[in-house]
């Protein structure tokens, strides 16, 4: 592990241009439980899986009941958000707002919600399945914080007109415009991947390092080569291999906690 550590400063050190992408792994050691790990929310509760495969669904038939089973909502999604309000930032959120302080990542995209990374004082944060903290317009796109919201009539409206929904985004739902389009541009740009505590099982997020990693070229029409992209480094912070591991998307697997590996690049890096 150590020996990767040190790896993972150098190339840092010498990338131009390094971002992270994050998954619930960096929020599990702030007491945010993952998805798919041993104790995951859907790992034990397959139902709730299931009914969040539904919810997006729910809100573009019947947006009023959407707004009442959410605002209403107990179980696992409900105390989930509970949860996410009360957490804190650990180690692994605020090595990540360090390194981009030193100049060394020049953005974060998360598929978290629970704002923890802002919270860390990262700038720069692509919220790719958006946050529990901003309720968003499906047409314009419009954010606004809560308390900028009336909820006595449901569902609330955005000022041109259309319904609003909380920002986070649900199964099914489409990537936010705005998000999909700049997290692209940062995937294509970077030389330098760090991909922190997921699984990498969930699209279109868990395209971004393939992305990164092949490039495309047309040869001719209907005949579009891969190429496999040998100057970006790739690297992964996870307790578990993830397919990116087995494929070989990345470079190499930096097996353990993001909480008390992520801070000793940072070290690795200040020695330098
Ligand atoms: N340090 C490193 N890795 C960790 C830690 C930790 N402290 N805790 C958990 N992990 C690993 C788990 O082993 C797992 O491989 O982080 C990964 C988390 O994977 P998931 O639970 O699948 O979470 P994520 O990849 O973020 O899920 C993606 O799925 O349900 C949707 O919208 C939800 O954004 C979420 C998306």
């Amino acid at each position: 592990m150590e020996s990767l550590i040190k790896r993972a400063a150098k190339d840092l050190a010498e990338s131009k241009y390094a971002i992270a992408l994050t998954g619930a792994g960096m929020s599990t050691e702030s007491e945010i439980p993952d998805f798919r790990g041993p104790k995951g929310i859907w790992t034990t509760n397959k139902e709730a899986e299931a009914k969040a495969y539904q919810r997006y669904e729910l809100f573009l038939n019947n947006p009023r009941a959407y707004w009442e089973e959410m605002l209403g909502l107990q179980g696992t999604y409900g105390t989930f958000h509970e949860q996410i309000r009360q957490a804190k930032p650990n180690p692994g959120h605020y090595a990540l707002a360090e390194l981009e302080a030193l100049g060394l990542l020049k953005c974060v995209i998360t598929q978290n919600i629970d704002g923890l990374h802002k919270k860390a004082g990262s700038k720069r944060v692509l919220e790719y399945h958006g946050s529990v903290n901003a309720v968003r317009c499906i047409s314009c796109g419009s954010r606004f914080a809560w308390e900028e919201v009336s909820l006595d009539e449901l569902p609330p409206r955005c000022k041109c007109g259309a319904v609003l929904k909380d920002d986070v985004v649900h199964f099914k739902e489409p990537i936010p415009l705005d998000v999909m389009e700049e997290s692209e541009k940062e995937a294509l740009g970077c030389d330098l991947m760090l991909i922190c505590g997921t699984s990498a099982v969930v699209y279109p997020f868990a395209n971004l390092p393939r992305m990164a990693r092949f490039h495309t070229r047309r040869l001719f029409a209907g005949l579009d080569v891969v190429g496999y992209k040998t100057n970006v480094k790739i690297i992964e912070v996870n307790a578990d291999p993830t397919p990116l591991t087995h494929e070989g998307v990345s470079d190499y697997l930096i097996q353990g906690k993001t909480g008390e590996i992520l801070p000793r690049i940072v070290e690795e890096l200040r020695k330098a």
